[in-house]
């Protein structure tokens, strides 16, 4: 029996009509009110929201959201995701060496560095808590490191130190800048000579009128060193307030400059560069400039971009027109390449982002873009990003706010393009990484490989091994307890950062996994494993678990939510029969209500 019938719909009806008569124009009034109010809401709220949408024809379901704005896959032996990337164009033949991002954002669970390999399957990634930026590869000493940034984040800049770890994944270096300063998250360069460019955010008091600051205002003045690496003797350090003003700024102060922890970002350093003239190049993001930096005076030797250019511009404005950019690179004595971002804030959305390649003509002061670098879907990026020059002549552009990677013949033509979000929400940073890069690695890790257990089959996987080709099940040959001794009966060939080997009769009680290289050699291997009885089966797999559990109390939750609309709206009806009186214009009964009502 159901609460909904005839007598009850009667009822309501004519409460309704009873009402109407009485309180027609306030009912009007408030509904007015309310669609005016809704209105207004939904165009403050909704409508920029939408706007920052980038829906365009030919998305796939991946870009439009359909497996989630930053899709990840689970382990069932290794406890942290890792994207699930879309690859395009089909059978795009992409640079194989692997790829180094450091993904963050509210839809990446447990952010920090991340080894992924050419098909975009997990090789090696470490939660690191905090924030991780800018982690590639690095050559100190010969020896090549992997190196971040890690910290706390705080707008624009950070307050952290650098790491340095080697090919075990153990960390070998952690590196601060020279002086009583915090490390910046946007730049941790290690020479040629094994010495290390870094940066720093300090807050320093100038006079900000002329910008519609306060006198005794604050800036972040960017400032940057270069640091002998084994001795720790501050070799060079450099001060954009020496050399660039406020009004140079592009950036609006806002209500920022009136304290020491609100300074005015006026200028925003985020890449540095040397070349072998010891020339170094700077980015200033805040003043769209880029520079040459004497490496004995500190002098400006020239600035391209912004309101101190001084380049006439061959291509029509196209060599000095970026804007909020990141990552200048030195790529040959008059050559260099940058990402130009184009845009700071979602507020312009025909803004486009690029990678630049410009030769500087010094005798003529005059710039040229030789080449740039557009992603197929016309990428904003309003922060972040990167250009790595490949020694094949391609080029990979790393999105930075926006959670791609592409990479380019040396004419601008897509060779690669790696999405690891769904790029319809990119202006919605849900997924972002700093930079990107393409290295060569090998990795041994220190740790044990992680293995977990099912009744018919074990999944295993070895965080950062990168040279498992195969792995060998060796079972225990059920003689001696205190001196195991084992002999291989399988072996499956690794299949990406997981591999589920189904466990043959031979495994009876006890069995390790032995990691086996392409040569023949072994790795390392698992600790002592034991089959699962057959009784086991359901209670061990950790996915099926959470998909059980989280059924279970989404029918719960639905049960308890139709129990409350069942009762609220029993309640109601209940309350509005009881207050019918003068408006009743149908006969009612009050046994038949009787009849029809659900005990409660
Ligand atoms: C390395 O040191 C040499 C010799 O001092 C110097 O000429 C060169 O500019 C330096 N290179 C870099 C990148 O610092
Ligand atoms: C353990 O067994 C192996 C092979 O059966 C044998 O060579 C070795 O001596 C034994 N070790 C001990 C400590 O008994």
């Amino acid at each position: 029996m159901f609460l909904w019938n005839s007598s009850g719909l009667r009822r309501m009806s004519s409460w309704l009509r009873g009402n109407r008569l009485n309180y027609l124009p306030i009912r009007w009034i408030a509904l007015l009110v309310a669609a005016l109010g809704g209105a207004i809401v939904f165009y403050i709220f909704a409508v920029p929201q939408l706007l920052r949408l980038r829906f365009r024809a030919g998305l796939s379901w991946y870009d439009l959201g359909a497996q989630g704005l930053g899709p990840t896959k689970d382990y069932v032996s290794f406890d942290q995701e890792s994207p699930i990337v879309e690859i395009s164009p089909p059978g795009a033949q992409c640079d194989p060496r692997y790829t180094f991002l450091a993904p963050r954002g509210d839809s990446v669970a447990h952010p920090g560095p991340m080894i992924l390999d050419s098909a975009g399957e997990l090789v090696w990634t470490k939660w690191n808590g905090g924030t991780t930026q800018d982690f590639k590869v690095q050559r100190y000493k010969g020896e090549d490191f992997l190196t971040y940034w890690q910290g706390d984040t705080d707008d624009n800049y950070g307050r952290g130190l650098w790491y340095m770890l080697d090919s075990t994944y153990n960390q070998r270096h952690v590196v601060s800048p020279v002086g009583m300063y915090d490390g910046d998250l946007h730049e941790f360069h290690i020479t040629a000579n094994d010495t290390a460019l870094l940066m720093i955010y300090d807050p320093i008091v100038v006079d900000l009128r002329s910008v519609g600051g306060p006198e005794l205002g604050w800036i972040y003045d960017g400032v940057f060193q270069e640091v002998d690496l084994e001795t720790g003797e501050l070799l060079f350090q450099w001060r954009a307030s020496d050399y660039y003003s406020p009004s140079d700024s592009y950036d609006p102060i806002g209500d920022t400059g009136t304290g020491r922890t609100s300074g005015y970002d006026y200028c925003h350093i985020n890449s540095v560069d040397k070349d072998d003239q010891g020339r170094y190049l700077v980015s200033m993001r805040h003043l769209h400039t880029i520079a040459c930096i004497d490496g004995t005076t500190g002098e400006v030797s020239w600035s391209l971009g912004g309101k101190k250019n001084d380049f006439t511009d061959a291509s029509d404005g196209a060599a000095t027109d970026f804007a909020w950019q990141h990552d200048a690179r030195w790529r040959g004595p008059n050559r260099l390449s940058l990402f130009d971002n184009a845009a700071y804030t979602n507020d312009d959305p025909s803004a486009v982002s690029r990678g630049m390649i410009i030769d500087l003509d010094m005798n003529a002061q005059q710039a040229t873009l030789v080449q740039s670098y557009d992603h197929p879907q016309d990428m904003m990026a309003v922060s972040q990003g990167n250009l790595q020059l490949l020694d094949t002549g391609n080029v990979l552009v790393g999105w930075g706010h926006s959670a791609a990677y592409t990479e380019f013949s040396p004419e601008g033509e897509v060779v690669c393009n790696v999405h690891f979000g769904a790029s319809a929400f990119f202006t919605f940073g849900r997924v972002v990484s700093y930079r990107v890069f393409k290295f060569d690695w090998i990795g041994h890790p220190t740790s044990t490989p992680d293995a977990t257990l099912t009744p018919d089959s074990v999944f295993v996987s070895w965080n950062g091994a990168t040279e498992v080709a195969a792995w060998r099940v060796e079972a225990w040959d059920g003689v001696s307890l205190s001196n195991m001794t084992f002999s291989a009966v399988d072996e499956v060939s690794r299949s990406g950062f997981e591999t589920e080997i189904p466990l043959v009769p031979e495994v009876v009680s006890f069995f390790r996994l032995r990691a086996i290289h392409a040569n023949g050699d072994s790795l390392g291997v698992t600790g002592l494993l034991q089959r699962l009885p057959a009784s086991a089966a359901g209670s061990s797999s950790r996915s099926s678990g959470y998909s059980w559990a989280t059924w279970t109390i989404v029918i719960v939750a639905f049960g308890c939510l139709v129990c409350g609309v069942y009762f609220a709206v029993h309640r109601r009806l209940r309350g509005i029969s009881r207050s019918i009186g003068p408006y009743q214009l149908v006969a009612y009964k009050e046994d038949e209500d009787e009849h029809n009502r659900l005990p409660l």
